[in-house]
């Protein structure tokens, strides 16, 4: 790849925002940890970083250099959404509207609505449909910042479609997570019966094209037994386990999340004090989805607490049709200091290097630092924290991949 993307120079830029240091999960106090450049540069080559700083210092470049100009700007790395469902054919707009109308989330499921209504439509959709929806719902997340999405199946729950999604993500150059335990589909009466069957029929393919696994433990979905069997043999297949959990009840995804060494547990929206503490204590990093909280007129998850805690936690919009149809982590970021009172510093850290650690890949993204791969965010801004303060607004100015503007707003 270095040899064939041009050096690109971002250069007279109001703000270069990042974590500082180079761990990965920052906890604690070193969550807020941002550093911030003032009047700044940062070079890349090859489609990584090469240097930033102040533009005093912008020393003589060697050959050709594309330049953008970064005036009235700010740069922030590109962002990390660790948790999505952007895989999914048609919408759940009528159940919106219902909801709208008083009916909850948990009722329309239980009527063979919601997450089984996108089973239908994703069942129905050909590979090439599913590609499509992928590559779409992936311009809207690029718009607003993203430039590395994780993207679940869970909308197939048989053997093709659930491989068709993994590899419509794969394709796109998302992150793919094998939610094979998400619902049970129609012709299946039994939760054990269609456990063994991912188990035996899915698994050793999904294995081959996911990173991770993912389950849904829930009262109305899988109980904590089901979703051991189902993440302790993708364990074994070498998947990276993940659990969506405490979304309406506490029934046990923190000490199962904790006792398997999974690596996420998603929600958290139930999460009481024990669980706080359980977690805190813990390497299991908690994934904070606000603005399913906010789609759902749910509880927010307690956010405060875990962080004063000590836990790790990272955020994500956890697009999809049915809990969150929104695909922008700067609208999250303001969730995030409006609800969950985080700081703006402890929501971009949460989304950039704790997201990048979800994901496997906290030593080369998520941070604007020397040898990271070059991913920005240029903001119309000349203070970051705009990001978190603009609420809703449209903000996004650019969009750097791997050293080469992908998108520039009017272009
Ligand atoms: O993370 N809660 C389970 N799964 C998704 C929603 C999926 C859907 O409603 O289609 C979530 O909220
Ligand atoms: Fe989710």
């Amino acid at each position: 790849m270095s040899e064939t993307v041009p050096d690109l120079l971002v250069r007279d830029l109001a703000q270069v925002a990042t974590a500082a240091g180079r761990e990965a999960p920052l906890r604690g106090a070193d969550l807020g940890s941002i550093e911030v450049v003032e009047d700044a540069y940062v070079l890349c080559r090859g489609g990584r970083i090469d240097t930033v700083g102040r533009m005093r210092d912008l020393p003589a470049i060697d050959g050709d250099v594309e330049e953008l100009d970064g005036s009235g700007l700010c740069a922030i790395p590109g962002l990390v959404d660790c948790h999505t469902h952007l895989c999914f054919a048609g919408d759940r707009v009528a159940e919106f509207a219902l909801r709208a109308a008083g009916a909850t989330y948990e009722e329309l499921h239980a009527a063979g609505g919601g997450i089984l209504s996108t089973v239908r439509a994703t069942r129905a959709a050909g590979a090439e449909d599913l590609r499509a929806a992928v590559e779409r719902h992936r311009g809207w997340m690029r718009r607003s910042g993203t430039t590395t999405f994780e993207g679940k199946s869970g909308y197939g729950l048989d053997h093709d479609t659930e491989l068709a999604q993994l590899e419509a993500v794969r394709a796109a150059g998302g992150v793919p997570t094998w939610l094979g335990a998400h619902a049970l589909p129609p012709e299946f009466d039994d939760r054990d019966a269609y456990v063994d069957f991912v188990i035996g029929d899915v698994l050793p393919e999904a294995a081959r094209i996911a990173e991770a696994a993912d389950v849904f433990l829930e009262r109305g979905a899988f109980d904590a037994e089901q979703s051991r069997r189902y993440l302790e043999a993708c364990g074994a297949a070498g998947l990276t386990l993940r659990l969506h959990g405490d979304q309406f009840t506490e029934s046990g995804a923190i000490p199962l999340a904790v006792e398997l060494g999974a690596r996420s547990v998603d929600h958290l929206e139930a999460t009481g004090a024990e669980g706080i503490r359980t977690l805190a204590a813990s390497g299991v990093t908690g994934v904070l989805l606000p603005a399913s909280a906010l789609f759902l007129d749910r509880p927010m998850p307690p956010a405060r607490a875990l962080v004063d805690a000590g836990a790790a936690i990272a955020l994500a919009t956890d697009f999809n049709p049915g809990s969150a149809f929104c695909e922008s982590l700067p609208l999250v970021c303001s969730l995030a200091c409006t609800q969950l009172h985080l700081a703006p510093e402890e929501a971009l850290a949460a989304c950039t290097v704790n997201a990048a650690h979800v994901l496997g890949r906290a030593e080369r993204l998520g941070r604007i630092a020397p040898g990271f791969l070059a991913d920005l965010v240029l903001l119309d801004a000349a203070d970051w924290r705009h990001l978190a303060y603009h609420l809703g607004g449209d903000l996004v100015h650019a969009v750097v991949e791997r050293g080469s503007a992908v998108w520039s707003r009017g272009a």
